[in-house]
């Protein structure tokens, strides 16, 4: 055992010599013993080929991507074309509910820079009366949809190092919010190293790189190195509902979504919005040299930000909501087939040590990530298919500390949210002209997931003021 590992810390050594990254070791002798097996650890897991790649692509410039390759607006199922559609749709998916063949899977990898946390993003208290956390939200409206169907519905997490711990700590204390402990996996991503603008290995101190989460594409390789698919496939599990922690509006497992996957035969499906505006921070969907695929928003060139078609509407309107249904065999074979998703690069602010060995929080951005997409994974599939859904009822992200995107607008969409199903079901919440209602209150996932559900208790309902929390 001892010999493997210092074969491999061998070879790392000489690939690192290679590739002119031999400073990582400048401290070493100033380390002891068990900080040296840390960074002895990490220097082991680098693989090689993979550092000479990004060490090649930190130093070389970057163009939006839109630019190099040929894109076309993309087949979706509008809604228009949904008022026809939705009742085959509805069948498969409900079924494959019942029949126990869908899992989620949450990925929260992610470290919530921008809203400026430290710890996992799930922990965010969000719902405007009862605050509770982003993870309560999921997983209660798990526990809904999964007494609905009358299903087990098994939950994967996805976490990295950075939030690992914390996130595991947090469903235990809370009891996994009344899910079984049984059905909720935890699993942690792969990291890469980071590098400042010459190529060099930034460290974070004397004895470790500067690591970050390969991307929430690294999601596919986690979901099979940690044999979450063969947990799947022995529960009988087919399709994978794949979403992101900071969508509060997010429909899980909705059974719409899933039927118009089974219906089109898809690999690999995504939901997507109108975007508000050429600027909106959403990745399109479009076809990438006719191919589906998405195209980032920071990827998307000037040119095609504002381009428009001739009815005037946006030309790349399909904004993903990063929610997807994904086969669990098409995971299984690109796993087999070896982990080829694309890195992309980005300039980040990143903590690092200087040549004194102090750590230095730059206020400008100094240095490159790399990270994977998962929506690339659309460019391998044989077929896809695209569902629009409305904004207001689905897609309301956490990602700023205020303003756009902010807790606070989450909480306004969860308030409008609530009173539209309220008046779906006849019950009248006076709202402003936005439709945001007048006064605080909350629905719990597990009173009501749609606003049929609202209908069948009726009778229940006490009187809807400020305050009021139906659960
Ligand atoms: C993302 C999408 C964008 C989409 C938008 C919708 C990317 C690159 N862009 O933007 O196309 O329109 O959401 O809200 O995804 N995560 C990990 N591990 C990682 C990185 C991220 O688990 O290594 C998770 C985060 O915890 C989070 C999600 O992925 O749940 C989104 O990541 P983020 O980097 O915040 O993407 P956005 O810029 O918000």
């Amino acid at each position: 055992m001892e010999t493997k590992q210092k074969t491999q810390f061998e070879k790392n050594l000489a690939c690192l010599e290679k590739l002119g990254q031999t400073h990582i070791l400048k401290y070493w002798d100033e380390l002891n013993p068990a900080q040296k097996k840390h960074l002895q650890r990490q220097i082991e897991a680098l693989d090689c080929g993979l550092l000479q790649m990004l060490t090649g692509m930190a130093t070389g410039k970057g163009e939006p991507l839109s630019e190099s390759l040929t894109i076309e607006p993309g087949d979706v199922i509008s809604l228009a074309d949904r008022e026809k559609s939705d009742a085959a749709a509805l069948p498969p998916g409900e079924q494959a509910l019942r029949r126990g063949e869908v899992a989620v899977f949450l990925v929260a990898g992610g470290q919530g820079t921008r809203l400026d946390i430290s710890g996992p993003k799930g922990k965010f208290p969000i719902t405007p009366l009862k605050n509770k956390s982003l993870f309560q939200l999921h997983a209660e409206k798990i526990r809904a949809t999964a007494r609905k169907y009358q299903t087990v519905i098994p939950w994967y997490i996805m976490t990295s190092i950075y939030n690992h711990e914390e996130t595991v700590a947090f469903f235990k204390e809370n009891g996994f919010f009344g899910l079984n402990e049984a059905d909720v996996r935890f699993f942690s991503q792969d990291m890469l190293p980071t590098f400042d603008k010459e190529g060099k290995i930034l460290l974070s101190a004397k004895n470790s790189l500067a690591l970050s989460p390969n991307g929430h594409g690294g999601s596919v390789k986690a979901l099979w190195d940690s044999g979450a698919i063969n947990d799947m496939k022995d529960r009988g599990i087919r399709y994978i509902f794949y979403f992101q922690v900071d969508n509060v509006l997010a429909v899980i497992c909705d059974p719409f979504f899933i039927g118009y996957h089974i219906l089109a035969g898809a690999e690999m499906s995504n939901k997507v919005v109108r975007k508000v505006n050429p600027q909106d921070k959403v990745g399109v969907v479009c076809k990438i040299n006719g191919r589906d695929g998405v195209v980032e928003y920071s990827d998307l060139s000037e040119q095609d930000m504002y381009a428009r078609s001739a009815d005037g509407e946006l030309k790349y309107w399909a904004g993903s909501i990063a929610i997807h249904v994904l086969n669990v065999d098409f995971i299984e074979r690109e796993n087999r087939e070896g982990f080829k998703l694309p890195y992309h690069k980005a300039v980040k602010k990143i903590p690092f040590i200087d040549n004194s060995g102090v750590l230095l929080h730059p206020a400008e951005k100094n240095g490159i990530k790399f990270e994977t997409f998962v929506f690339d994974l659309l460019q391998h599939t044989q077929k896809t298919c695209t569902v629009e859904v409305e904004r207001q009822k689905e897609f309301s992200a956490v990602k700023n500390k205020s303003g756009f995107e902010s807790p606070a607008t989450a909480r306004k969409d969860l308030l409008r949210y609530y009173a539209s199903l309220l008046n779906q079901a006849g019950v009248t919440v006076e709202v402003d002209e936005q439709g945001y209602p007048l006064f605080d209150m909350e629905i719990s996932p597990l009173f009501a997931l749609n606003a049929q559900d609202i209908k069948e208790k009726i009778n229940t309902l006490p009187e809807i003021r400020a305050g009021v929390y139906l659960k």
